[in-house]
């Protein structure tokens, strides 16, 4: 592993973590890796030197309470629908990473989804006149989880849902796995907490100079926060990593200087939009680089970053590609990500280019909550052009950004069908399709043949 992991070392990252393998804080990880000693405090029971970081981090992001979480956003997602939403309905925003599904599928909610607006080449934000109807047509709802910002940097109105919700009395989740650097620049978007969201989950490792990770639960409502705490209690590692939350405490306390970062992207945002083959998208992030080169197939304009410069990004698609620039990018490693942007544009038209193919945005019917899908007794390995009409036994999507194509549960359309038969041509790799075949329900047709 370690002559794998040492390749890495000394390219230019502009992909997750957040640190960008640069030394942070004192360093002193060893030092550090300790646990519930004399004076060093207990997660689950902070009352001394965890409760003073966890208020100075919940200071930083404008909410009531702030929980460090060692096991990733995950287990903050997961202890939320637990709480929240066991045996309940919940209102899900359709385009949620796996994380929130998975959550769905342990506290077995029944999920209604929410579509974001069509944007082009990606998911939009949601919109709060959504969220209203849902919240009208579901009652019964016991939260509603929306992802903000997206992996390309979308935010919803989250002042606005907050509003909806608040007015049915149904709590907002927000899954701020991508926006943890939001409260350190009036330049950024808003961040969730202080927009009015009741509960946040920011991914900190994803944008932060913290290690791989580090997380921070956010809790805003006093009245749901016992349930959330017992929860994640049960949740995550009983030994949580000091090392991490002391690095999250480091910066916390003292972080570095996001004037001279922001003065830095928005100088190389500008000279990039100013190519004429490389094309940068307008983010609502602007620390979230989302490029549509029109010379080479995004797929192909990694490939190059990363054979031809040693600039690896952080994902490419049919449709466009991502990078994840962060408050540990310096002058060099932009001076650097512009050279080699300027070396693409210049290149000639591939003539293979093609089509670009945004990710999948079909609808189609959940047949079953995920959890009766993804620990079903009876499936069976179907080739996917026959499972149109079948119902799905696994998540079925490519990674990142890793939001199910087709989610546990959902009923195979022939679009989706299509998709991946579009995908298989191309040889885009997805997670879910083994040979040809995708993981069904056994008893045939939805709808024709069970009910
Ligand atoms: C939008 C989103 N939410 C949640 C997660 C899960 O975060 P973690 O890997 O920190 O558990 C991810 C991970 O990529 C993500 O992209």
């Amino acid at each position: 592993m370690r002559e794998q992991l040492k390749k890495y070392a000394g390219r230019t990252s502009f992909h997750i973590p957040g640190h960008k393998g640069k030394p942070c804080g004192t360093g002193d990880f060893l030092a550090s890796d300790l646990t519930e000693l004399p004076g060093l405090d207990n997660l689950y029971a902070p009352a001394g030197i965890i409760k003073e970081a966890q208020e100075r981090a919940a200071g930083i992001y404008g909410a009531r309470r702030a929980v460090f979480l060692t096991n990733g956003s995950t287990s903050g997602l997961q202890a939320a629908l637990v709480a929240l939403c066991r045996d309940k309905t919940a209102l899900v925003a359709r385009n949620c990473h796996r994380s929130v599904f998975s959550a769905l599928a342990l506290a077995r909610a029944r999920p209604v989804y929410v579509y974001p607006e069509n944007a082009g080449l990606y998911p939009g934000p949601i919109a709060a006149e959504e969220i209203t109807n849902a919240l009208q047509s579901n009652p019964d709802a016991a939260a509603v989880v929306i992802v903000s910002p997206t992996y390309e940097g979308v935010v919803s109105d989250i002042e606005a849902i907050a509003e909806k919700c608040r007015k049915h009395g149904v709590p907002l989740i927000i899954d701020e796995a991508h926006g943890a650097h939001f409260p350190f620049s009036p330049e950024f978007p808003k961040n969730a907490a202080a927009a009015g969201a009741d509960v946040v989950i920011s991914g900190l490792h994803k944008t932060l100079p913290v290690f791989g990770q580090s997380a921070l639960l956010q809790i805003n409502n006093e009245s749901i926060a016992s349930r959330i705490l017992a929860a994640l209690a049960m949740l995550q590692t009983s030994s949580p990593s000091y090392a991490l939350m002391n690095r999250v405490d480091e910066f916390m306390s003292l972080p570095p200087d996001f004037e001279r970062y922001l003065s830095e992207i928005l100088a190389f945002r500008a000279k990039i939009e100013a190519l004429s083959n490389v094309n940068l998208v307008k983010s609502d992030d602007l620390s979230r680089l989302v490029f549509v080169p029109k010379n080479v197939t995004p797929i192909r304009f990694a490939e190059i970053l990363r054979n031809d410069y040693e600039i690896d990004i952080e994902a490419a698609y049919l449709s466009h590609a991502v990078a994840i620039s962060s408050v540990a990018d310096d002058f060099a490693d932009f001076a650097a990500f512009g050279r080699a942007l300027r070396g693409i544009d210049a290149l000639p038209p591939q003539a293979c280019r093609g089509e670009l193919i945004p990710p999948f945005r079909g609808r189609s019917e959940t047949a079953i909550p995920p959890h009766a899908a993804l620990f079903a007794e009876n499936t069976e390995k179907t080739p996917f052009r026959e499972s149109i009409g079948r119902v799905s036994a696994n998540f079925i999507l490519t990674y990142p950004p890793g939001v199910p194509l087709i989610a546990p549960g959902e009923v195979i359309t022939d679009d989706a069908a299509l998709y991946l038969a579009e995908l298989e041509k191309r040889g885009f790799p997805v997670a879910g399709v083994e040979n040809g075949c995708i993981a069904t329900l056994s008893g045939g047709i939805y709808g024709k043949d069970w009910k």
